[in-house]
C-alpha cells in the first residue's frame, strides 16, 4: 500500500508507448497547487514515442529501455525507480506487460487507465470491438494493476455512448477526451483514500 503522502507530493513515474496525451494532461495536472503527484520520471519501452516530447518540453526526466531481454529491463527500470525514490506508477498507454514480479515490487501503486467500462472488453481493440457488438455505452476506466490483464480493483469510471454513426476513431477520440478528465481524478481520489 502507498504509504501517506504527507504536505510533500508523491514522487510518480508514467509509462508510455506511444502518443502521450495522458502523460500530456497527467503533467498538467500535477503543475497545479493542490496535485498530490510530482511527476518526476517518464518511462518508455519505445525510443520514438510522440509522448517523449511532452516529457522533453516539461524537463522531466525520461528513460527508454528495451524490452527485448524483458526481465533485465524490469530490473533496470526498479533500480532506477528506486533511486528516484518513485512512489507510484502511473501506465499511461505502455504497451508492455509488467511481470508478476515487477508487479510485487510495486503492489498497490501502479495505476492504469483502460478505453472500456472494464470487466468488459480487456486486452486491445476495445474500440472495434464494442461497435462490432453494438454496444450502446462504452467508456474508460482507472484501476490498480495486478497480476492479471486489466484486472486490478477498479478506481473510477466514465460511461460515454455509443453514438449510431460512430467508428473507431470518432469514439476512441471522444473517450481519449474522457481519460484526460478521469485519470487525474482517479488518481486524487486513491491518494485522498489512504
Ligand atoms: C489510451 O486510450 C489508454 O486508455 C490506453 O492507451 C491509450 C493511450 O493514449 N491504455 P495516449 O498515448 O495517452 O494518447
Amino acid at each position: 500500500m502507498i504509504k501517506s503522502i504527507g504536505p510533500k507530493k508523491l514522487k510518480t513515474s508514467v509509462f508510455i508507448s506511444g502518443n502521450g496525451s495522458n502523460l500530456k494532461s497527467l503533467i498538467r495536472f500535477s503543475k497545479k497547487r493542490y496535485s498530490p503527484i510530482d511527476i518526476v520520471f517518464v518511462v518508455t519501452n519505445n525510443k520514438k514515442a510522440r509522448g517523449l516530447l511532452f516529457s522533453k518540453k516539461n524537463n522531466i526526466e525520461t528513460k527508454t529501455y528495451s524490452f527485448f531481454k524483458k526481465k533485465d529491463a524490469e530490473i533496470r527500470i526498479l533500480k532506477d525507480l528506486h533511486k528516484r525514490k518513485v512512489n507510484l506508477i502511473c501506465l499511461a498507454g505502455f504497451m508492455k506487460i509488467l511481470s508478476q514480479n515487477f508487479i510485487k515490487r510495486f503492489k498497490g501503486k501502479i495505476v492504469n487507465i483502460h478505453p472500456s467500462l472494464l470487466p468488459k472488453y480487456k486486452g486491445l481493440n476495445t474500440h472495434k470491438r464494442v461497435i462490432n457488438n453494438k454496444e450502446k455505452y462504452s467508456g474508460c476506466t482507472v484501476h490498480l494493476v495486478n497480476s492479471k490483464l486489466d484486472s486490478g480493483k477498479i478506481i473510477m469510471q466514465k460511461k460515454v455512448k455509443v453514438r449510431k454513426n460512430d467508428n473507431f476513431t470518432k469514439l476512441a477520440n471522444r473517450i481519449l477526451k474522457e481519460e484526460h478528465i478521469l485519470y487525474p481524478k482517479a488518481i486524487k481520489k486513491l491518494l485522498s483514500n489512504l
